[in-house]
C-alpha cells in the first residue's frame, strides 16, 4: 500500500473520515492557539479552557475514532479478514511506517503540550474563581478581599505532590459536570471534608511553632446615635507559639508535642468529645460535652477529626464579615463619612435588608440613604451630596462582598471559627460544659485567651499610654 492508499484507508468509512477531519483541524487550531500563547498573547481564562482542555479533548476524540473506523471498513470486507501481513521488505510498507511514526511524533507532542498547559490552566485562580462564575463567586470575590489574595486557590484546596493533585482533579472533574448540569448544591456546604491537611498545605508558607507571642488588637465600632460614636476594644491575644521546648497560648493546640482530636456531628458546630494525646509521655486526657460521657445517642454519634490550623482558621481565604464590621471598617477608613448623621443606623438598616440581585441592592441602598437625608436632613442632603453618594456606595460593596442571592449566601451562611462573636468558635470547647470525667473543664476564662486592656471604651486610656 502506497502513502496515497494509506490516506484512502483513513477515508473509507465515515467514522475514520470524520476522526480524521476533527483531528486534523484540532491539531491546526491547538498550534495556532499554542503559538498565539507563546507570543504572550493570553486573554480571557477561557481561551485557556479552549485552547488546553477543550480543543486537545477534540484531538483525542478524533484520534480515537479513526481505528474504530478502519476496524468497521474492514469487518465490512468480510467477517474473518485476516489480519494485515506487515512486510518491511516491502517499499510501500517501509513509507507507510515513516508516515505513521512522523504522525505518532506530532500526536504525542500535541497531547503532552497541552496536558502540560492544562494542568497550568487549571492552577490559575482565574480557572477556579472565574470559569464557573456563579458557583465560586462567593469565595473568589472573597478571597480577593483577604489577606491570601496574592496566593492561589490551588495552594490551600491541592498542596503539593501528585497524590492530591489527582485526587482533586478527579473531584474537580464531577464538579465540572456538576455546574454544566445545575446539580451543585447552592450554597456549597461547608466544612469541606475532603480538605487537605493543614499541614500539607498552610505549613507550606506559615511555621506552626513559630512564636508569635503576645498580639495587640484594637477593635473599632461606632454607635447607632446621631454621631455614630466611635468605641474602642482593646485585647492582647496571648497567640503564644514554641517557647523554648513547649508551647504555649493559642497556638498551643497545633504543637507538634501532642495531637487534639474531637468529635463532632458534620457541621462540627456541636462538639461532643474532645481527646488530647501526649506524643512525649502517651497521656491521653478526655473531655465530654454534658451528657455525652453517659452512653446517650451523644456518646457514640459524630465523625472524629485531628485538629489543624482550619479548625480556628476556618476562613483564612474566604472570611465573609458581618454587617456591622462591614460598616465599621468602611466608617473607620472615611468611605463613609462619620459626620453624616446617623449614617451606621441607616447603613445598618439598608445592607441587611433582602435584595434580588446585585442591581437592585445598589439601587436600594442607594435610594433609600438618600430618602433618608431628603426627608429628615434636607440642608445635609443638599450639602452633602457627593458623600452620601460615596456612602452609599461603600455600603453596597459591604453588601456585594457578602451576599450572593444567586448562590443563596447571606450574612451569616459561612460562620467564622476565630473568636465566639460571630459564631461559638472557640466556645465549641471552651465553654465550661466539657470537661473530664474527674470534672476539670475547658476553660472560659476570658483571660485564658487575652487581656482585654478596654471594652468599647470611647478614649481608652491604654491607647493614650502607647501613643501619647
Ligand atoms: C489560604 C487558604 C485558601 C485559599 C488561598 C483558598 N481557599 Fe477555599 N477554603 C479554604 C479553607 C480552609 C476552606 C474550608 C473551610 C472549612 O472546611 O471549614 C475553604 C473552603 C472553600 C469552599 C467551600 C465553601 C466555603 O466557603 O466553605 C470553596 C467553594 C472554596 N474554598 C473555593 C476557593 C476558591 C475558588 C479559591 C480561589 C479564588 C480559594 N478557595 C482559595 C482555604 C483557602
Ligand atoms: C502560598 C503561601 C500560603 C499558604 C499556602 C497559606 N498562607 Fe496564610 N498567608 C500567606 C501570606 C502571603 C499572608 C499575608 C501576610 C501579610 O499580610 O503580612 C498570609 C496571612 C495569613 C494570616 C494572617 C492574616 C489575616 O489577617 O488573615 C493567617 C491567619 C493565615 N495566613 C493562615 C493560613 C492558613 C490557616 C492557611 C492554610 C489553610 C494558610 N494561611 C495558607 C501565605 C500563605
Ligand atoms: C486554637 C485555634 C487556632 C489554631 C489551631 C491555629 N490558630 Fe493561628 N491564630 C489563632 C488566633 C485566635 C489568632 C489571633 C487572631 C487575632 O489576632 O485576632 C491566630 C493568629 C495567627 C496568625 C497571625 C499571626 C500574627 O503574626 O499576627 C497566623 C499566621 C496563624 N495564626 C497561622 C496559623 C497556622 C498556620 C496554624 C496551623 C499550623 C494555626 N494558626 C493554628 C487561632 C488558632
Ligand atoms: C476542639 C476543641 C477546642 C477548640 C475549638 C478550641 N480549643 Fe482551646 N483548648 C482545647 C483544649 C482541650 C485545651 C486544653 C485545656 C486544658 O488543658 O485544660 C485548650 C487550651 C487552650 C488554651 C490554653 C493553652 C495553654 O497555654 O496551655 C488557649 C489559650 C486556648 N485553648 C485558646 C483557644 C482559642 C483562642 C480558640 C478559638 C480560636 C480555641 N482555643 C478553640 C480545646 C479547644
Ligand atoms: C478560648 C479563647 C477565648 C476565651 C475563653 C474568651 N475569648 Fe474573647 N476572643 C477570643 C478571640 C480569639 C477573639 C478575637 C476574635 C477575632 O480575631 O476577631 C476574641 C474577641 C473578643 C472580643 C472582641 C470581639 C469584637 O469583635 O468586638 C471581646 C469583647 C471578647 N473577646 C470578650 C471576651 C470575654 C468577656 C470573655 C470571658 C467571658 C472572653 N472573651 C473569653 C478568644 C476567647
Amino acid at each position: 500500500m502506497s502513502v496515497k492508499s494509506f490516506f484512502a484507508a483513513l477515508t473509507r468509512h465515515p467514522l475514520s473520515l470524520t476522526g480524521t477531519a476533527i483531528a486534523t483541524a484540532a491539531a491546526i487550531l491547538f498550534l495556532f492557539l499554542f503559538s498565539l500563547d507563546a507570543l504572550g498573547l493570553h486573554g480571557h481564562p477561557y481561551i485557556g479552557i479552549l485552547s488546553y482542555l477543550i480543543v486537545p479533548a477534540l484531538f483525542v476524540l478524533g484520534l480515537v475514532l479513526i481505528p474504530i473506523g478502519l476496524r468497521r471498513a474492514r469487518k465490512r470486507h468480510g467477517a474473518a479478514a485476516p489480519l494485515p501481513v506487515i512486510d518491511f521488505n516491502l517499499e510501500a510498507t517501509r513509507n507507510r511506517f515513516l508516515v505513521f511514526l512522523a504522525l505518532t511524533v506530532v500526536n504525542v507532542v500535541i497531547v503532552a503540550l497541552a496536558t502540560y498547559k492544562a494542568v497550568e490552566v487549571m492552577d490559575t485562580t482565574a480557572f477556579c474563581g472565574e470559569a464557573c462564575h456563579s458557583v465560586m463567586a462567593p469565595e473568589h470575590t472573597a478571597f480577593q478581599r483577604g489577606a491570601h489574595a496574592s496566593t492561589r486557590c490551588v495552594d490551600c484546596h491541592i498542596g503539593p505532590g501528585a497524590g492530591w493533585f489527582v485526587k482533586s482533579k478527579l473531584s474537580g472533574s464531577w464538579q465540572v459536570v456538576s455546574v454544566a448540569l445545575n446539580l451543585y448544591p447552592t450554597p456549597i456546604p461547608t466544612p469541606v471534608h475532603s480538605l487537605r491537611p493543614a499541614r500539607e498545605t498552610c505549613e507550606q508558607c506559615h511555621w506552626p511553632q513559630k512564636f508569635v507571642g503576645d498580639r495587640l488588637r484594637v477593635i473599632t465600632k461606632y454607635d447607632d446615635d446621631e454621631a455614630s460614636t466611635e468605641r474602642k476594644t482593646v485585647l492582647l491575644m496571648r497567640v503564644g507559639g514554641l517557647v523554648g521546648r513547649a508551647s504555649q497560648g493559642i497556638h498551643w493546640h497545633v504543637d507538634p508535642s501532642h495531637t487534639i482530636r474531637y468529635r463532632s456531628d458534620a457541621s462540627r458546630e456541636t462538639i461532643y468529645e474532645v481527646e488530647m494525646t501526649d506524643l512525649r509521655g502517651g497521656e491521653v486526657v478526655r473531655w465530654y460535652a454534658d451528657g455525652a460521657e453517659e452512653g446517650g445517642a451523644e456518646a457514640t454519634t459524630g465523625i472524629w477529626r485531628t485538629m489543624d490550623c482550619v479548625d480556628c482558621h476556618n476562613r483564612p481565604s474566604h472570611t465573609f464579615r458581618p454587617p456591622a464590621v462591614e460598616i465599621d471598617e468602611a466608617i473607620a477608613t472615611a468611605r463613609i463619612a462619620r459626620d453624616l448623621p446617623y449614617v451606621r443606623r441607616e447603613g445598618m438598616k439598608l445592607i441587611t435588608a433582602d435584595y434580588a440581585d446585585r442591581e437592585a441592592a445598589r439601587l436600594a441602598i442607594r435610594d433609600g440613604l438618600t430618602r433618608f437625608y431628603v426627608d429628615e436632613y434636607p440642608e445635609v442632603a443638599a450639602d452633602r451630596a457627593a458623600d452620601i453618594d460615596a456612602a452609599a456606595t461603600a455600603l453596597f460593596e459591604g453588601w456585594a462582598g457578602n451576599v450572593f442571592p444567586g448562590m443563596k449566601v447571606s450574612w451569616g451562611t459561612y460562620p467564622n471559627h476565630i473568636g465566639h462573636e460571630q459564631a461559638p468558635g472557640c466556645f465549641r470547647c471552651h465553654d465550661d460544659a466539657h470537661s473530664t470525667p474527674e470534672g476539670k473543664a475547658i476553660s472560659q476564662d476570658c483571660e485564658t485567651c487575652h487581656s482585654i486592656l478596654a471594652m468599647e471604651e470611647v478614649e481608652p486610656e491604654i491607647l493614650a499610654t502607647l501613643s501619647p
